[in-house]
């Protein structure tokens, strides 16, 4: 298990010698995860977090499609900071998280849920398992949570880094009887250098009441 300073080491270097839009999982229009928001949260005020967010222009498309409470979660300062510097006075519009989701004390509770392409990082069991009991803590009942990761059979690897690929049986043990999985899809990236890679997504509804 890495620590927290060995991952925001890797992500810092990634993001100060790549453009955000050459890194692999660079997306013009992320229309998966609009989509599945703007189903999920037809109410533009619930709180929203994207986690492991980086540089990507999810933010401007949900300013821009009027989400007012959203929140923005990395590692990597570098990364955030791309993200700002593009936003420039719609940046204060956001609440900027500088941390390792593995250790983050979140400041409310949120209503939605997005990460993609962060969850695939965690390769053992405790770090997965910290994951989530962090996301359980982190949402309000009946909060929604999207997950997308590579899928069986897409890349092993993600920034040099070693992945865990999931599908919908995977996912579901790895979150707890507590979430009830809604939809699940997959969608093939076209990197920036044309190469394509499967993202699985896994939609589902949080139940704080379910019983174990
Ligand atoms: C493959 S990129 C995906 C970025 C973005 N979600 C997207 O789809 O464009 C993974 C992102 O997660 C961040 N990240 C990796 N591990 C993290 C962790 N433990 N806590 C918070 N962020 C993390 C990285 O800095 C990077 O921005």
């Amino acid at each position: 298990m890495k620590t927290t300073e060995e991952r925001k080491q890797h992500w810092e270097k990634m993001y100060q010698t790549r453009s955000p839009n050459e890194v692999s999982w660079y997306q013009t229009h992320p229309e998966a995860s609009l989509k599945l928001i703007e189903k999920a949260c037809p109410n533009k005020s619930l709180a929203l977090i994207d986690v492991g967010g980086g540089a990507s222009v999810l933010i401007d498309h949900l300013i821009h499609v009027g989400f007012t409470h959203l929140s923005v979660l990395d590692i990597s300062a570098q990364a955030l900071q791309y993200a700002k510097d593009r936003l420039q006075d719609k940046s204060p519009q956001v609440q900027w998280y500088v941390a390792d989701i593995l250790t983050f004390k979140p400041p409310h509770q949120f209503d939605m849920w997005h990460d993609r392409a962060v969850f695939h990082f965690l390769t053992t069991a405790d770090e997965r398992h910290q994951y989530v009991e962090i996301l359980k803590n982190s949402i309000n009942d009946q909060a929604h949570v999207i997950i997308a990761t590579f899928g069986i059979g897409g890349p092993e690897k993600c920034s040099d880094l070693a992945i865990k690929q999931h599908d919908k049986t995977t996912i579901m043990e790895e979150l707890g009887n507590k979430f009830t999985l809604l939809e699940t899809f997959d969608e093939y990236h076209l990197t920036p250098k044309n190469i394509q890679q499967k993202f699985s997504y896994f939609h589902c509804i949080f139940n704080r009441g379910a019983l174990l």
